[in-house]
């Protein structure tokens, strides 16, 4: 492969809350498509390109160089799609290195095709900045979590409601989307809402198989098995559905936690709709180092349930319970801020507004409410880069537009078969 004179520049950019230190190298043949994309990398202070004019011929060392030298490869696919694919799978395979793609076509089958082979970013020409910025800032959580041992701290997001209505569905499915989103790591929904869970519904997602499967079967429930009974959903979270017919019988406290000790091994983030299931706090569901969201509303019932609920299970949580008050409306009610905290013994992390036009939304539609730009969705993603480590603030920053935007058609395809 025929290295450029190496591009060793310090990239500049005007805001420095989001640089990255990264090192890149780019491969493409098509030298048109090359400059654009590292002048655009060039906008991007502490980002280093190395430029390659051609694809590797031999493939054999390529990926422990790569990975050695550089936190993610950036490959043109428009001179040579098939090259191009089996780059992507060779440097994929077995291998942490962060391999983003970008190409002129729109072709949703070459995206899928690609994804599946391993990249981890799909971005298309004319680039956008905002994408660019994204896709970097993901390969900078995944490069800092790879550098502490492990691919990324595993990590365990459990919504639970103090009673039914409260909002668990709504916040918790599209928290989902949005983590998977912003992080670009392997998410997972799991739905265990009864009795009837609606997360995948409410997602505009039809899916053939359900949590029964997996709990009726635990025994032998394995990673590829489990793989097998998820859906996918375009933003690239994949979820597990709750069964669309009443089930009467009660799984056992070790199937639930087989489910999620399978759960945790295959995905960095598993995010559970736990709808109002305090019944499940023996299981591995509320364990310590689970991060648990308590969903209320300023309601009489509501603050009474959430004041049980944190004084008698979670009151040596610490951060690890964040209250979300739901359908918060300040200065309207009941209750000024003094008597809501006092009843829930520490102040609100979170408080989503009440906004019915968008949240009705989520139902009648297949675009999730976290794409769009509401004061719902604001708070949800914020939720979401807080959760991966990502400071709340940047998207204030840079415009909305720093959250990739996914409002195409929803694609429900099986996961990967994975080694
Ligand atoms: N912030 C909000 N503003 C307005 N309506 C909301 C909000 N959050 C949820 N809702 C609505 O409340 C109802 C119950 O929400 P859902 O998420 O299904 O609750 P749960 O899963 O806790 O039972 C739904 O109709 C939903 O659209
Ligand atoms: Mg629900």
């Amino acid at each position: 492969m025929e290295a450029k004179q190496a591009m060793a520049i310090p990239l500049q950019i005007t805001d420095s809350s989001s640089a990255f230190q990264l090192s890149v190298a780019l491969i493409d043949a098509d030298d048109q498509h090359r400059r654009e994309v590292a002048k655009a990398l060039a906008g991007f202070q502490g980002t280093t390109v190395r430029e390659y004019s051609t694809f590797p011929a031999n493939l054999d060392d390529l990926p422990e160089m790569m990975e050695k030298h550089y936190d993610a490869v950036i490959i043109g696919l428009d001179s040579d799609p098939e090259c191009a694919f089996d780059l992507v799978e060779s440097l994929c395979d077995n291998n942490s290195t962060t391999v983003m793609v970008y190409t002129e076509q729109t072709q949703l089958e070459q995206a899928v095709r690609f994804m599946r082979a391993g990249a981890r970013e799909y971005l298309t020409l004319p680039l956008v900045r905002a994408d660019m910025a994204g896709a970097l800032a993901r390969i900078s959580i995944r490069r800092s979590s790879i550098s502490h041992g492990k691919r990324v701290s595993r990590k365990l997001f459990v919504f639970l409601g103090v009673k039914g209505g409260c909002g668990v569905t709504t916040i918790s499915s599209n928290f989902a989307v949005a983590l998977a989103q912003v992080s670009g790591q392997r998410t997972l929904l799991i739905d265990l809402g009864l009795p009837l869970g609606d997360a995948a519904l409410n997602l505009g997602m039809i899916t053939q198989y359900s949590t029964t499967n997996a709990l009726q079967d635990y025994n032998r429930l394995d990673a590829s098995f489990f793989r097998s009974l998820l859906a996918k959903h375009s933003s690239g979270l994949s979820v597990l559905a709750a069964p669309g017919e009443f089930f009467p019988a009660q799984a056992p406290t070790e199937a639930l936690d087989k489910l999620l000790a399978v759960a945790r091994q295959c995905f960095d983030y598993v995010v559970v709709d736990a709808g109002s299931r305090i019944d499940l706090k023996e299981t591995a569901l509320f364990d310590e180092n689970a991060n648990i969201y308590l969903i209320t509303q300023v309601g009489i019932s509501e603050l009474r349930n959430a004041n049980r609920m944190v004084t008698q299970f979670f009151s040596a949580r610490g951060h690890k319970l964040q209250i979300v008050l739901n359908r918060f409306t300040p200065h309207a009610l009941l209750f000024d801020e003094a008597q809501i905290d006092k009843a829930l013994t520490k102040p609100a992390v979170w408080k989503i507004p009440d906004d019915f036009a968008t949240a009705r939304r989520t139902g009648n539609s297949a675009n999730p409410v976290v794409f769009q730009d509401s004061p719902i969705a604001r708070t949800i993603r914020q939720m979401a880069r807080n959760a991966c480590g990502l400071p709340t603030n940047l998207e204030k920053k840079q415009g909305f537009s720093l959250f990739r935007p996914f409002a195409k058609p929803l694609l429900v395809v099986p996961e990967p078969e994975e080694g």
